[in-house]
């Protein structure tokens, strides 16, 4: 079989061997897709195990994303500008370095007809996730703010891609597309939306990277103000994921089989 395989710590919760494996079996690939725990000193041991085991593909998740890029031959640009890889590929000129996460974010925006391009965009957060987010709509054309409970870090983070950065407090409703990178919302965390009510127009589309709650606490309130349209971070969980399976295998898997799989493996 062709193996492919996600690594990271913990890999508790992580969705994506049901995910993929149901891909592989609509596609009748003799595929299997595993998980393989790394503590972090145990990261540079990747690249044997990807060749001992002649692994086609690996994801990485939380804590490797960024660890891992020192170790791969050809860093894909958006990965690079992000600063973190999500996918690698085994290619037979070495090992290869995307961020399929962002093309999440792509896919997930292009299914409301959003398009970056000169739209003004908040992001929410400074972490990983919104850098990634802020790489992507940087590379789309989108004039970038950002806001952060912690502004300061918002201010690095706008600094890198040429974004304002915005307090809290300063927000106002002046943008087209609203994108949240952080946990707020997220059940088991804060069950709060991570902005006011008020930024919300007619002409808003607001993206939520959380898939659990399907509907947080920030897409509740923009739903109930009538915004242009939500999207929560389910989509974007199931874009990557056939992102990256499209890098390994070079086939198109079924979305649908997919989505079941996720919702499966949540019930
Ligand atoms: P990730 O790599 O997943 O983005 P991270 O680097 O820990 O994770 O970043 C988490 C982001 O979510 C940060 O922007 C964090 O804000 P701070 O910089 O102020 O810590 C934000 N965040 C986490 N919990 C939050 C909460 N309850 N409300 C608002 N923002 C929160």
């Amino acid at each position: 079989p062709q193996i492919t395989a996600v690594t990271g710590y913990p890999l508790t919760h992580t969705f994506s061997p049901e995910i993929h494996n149901a891909a592989f079996k609509a596609a009748k690939i003799r595929g299997r897709y595993v998980k393989i725990p790394a503590a972090s000193q145990e990261v540079p041991l990747i690249p044997d195990v990807i060749k001992k085991y002649r692994i086609i593909g690996m994801n990485v998740t939380i804590p490797h994303k960024e660890s891992v890029i020192p170790l791969l031959k050809r860093i894909d640009p958006l990965a690079e500008s992000a600063g973190a890889v999500n996918t690698i590929r085994n290619s037979p000129a070495g090992l290869e370095g995307y961020n399929t996460d962002i093309l999440g974010i792509a896919a997930s925006l292009a299914s409301v007809d959003m398009d970056p391009k000169d739209a003004d965009v908040l992001i929410i957060g400074a972490g990983g996730a919104a850098k990634a987010a802020a790489a992507y709509l940087k590379s789309a054309g989108a004039r970038l703010s950002i806001t952060n409970r912690t502004h300061s870090r918002a201010e690095t983070l706008a600094e890198i891609f040429g974004a304002r950065a915005v307090k809290l407090e300063d927000l106002a409703p002046e943008y087209q597309l609203i994108l949240n990178a952080t946990p707020a919302g997220m059940s088991g965390f804060e069950h709060c939306s991570p902005v006011p009510n008020t930024l919300f127009t007619k002409d808003t589309v607001v993206m939520d990277m959380i898939y659990d709650p399907e509907v947080t606490p920030l897409l509740a309130a923009a739903k109930a103000a009538g915004v242009r349209a939500c999207i929560n971070g389910k989509t974007m969980l199931i874009e990557q994921a056939a992102a990256s399976f499209t890098l390994w295998t070079g086939i198109t898997p079924n979305r649908d089989v997919m989505r079941k799989a996720f919702e499966a493996r949540a019930a």
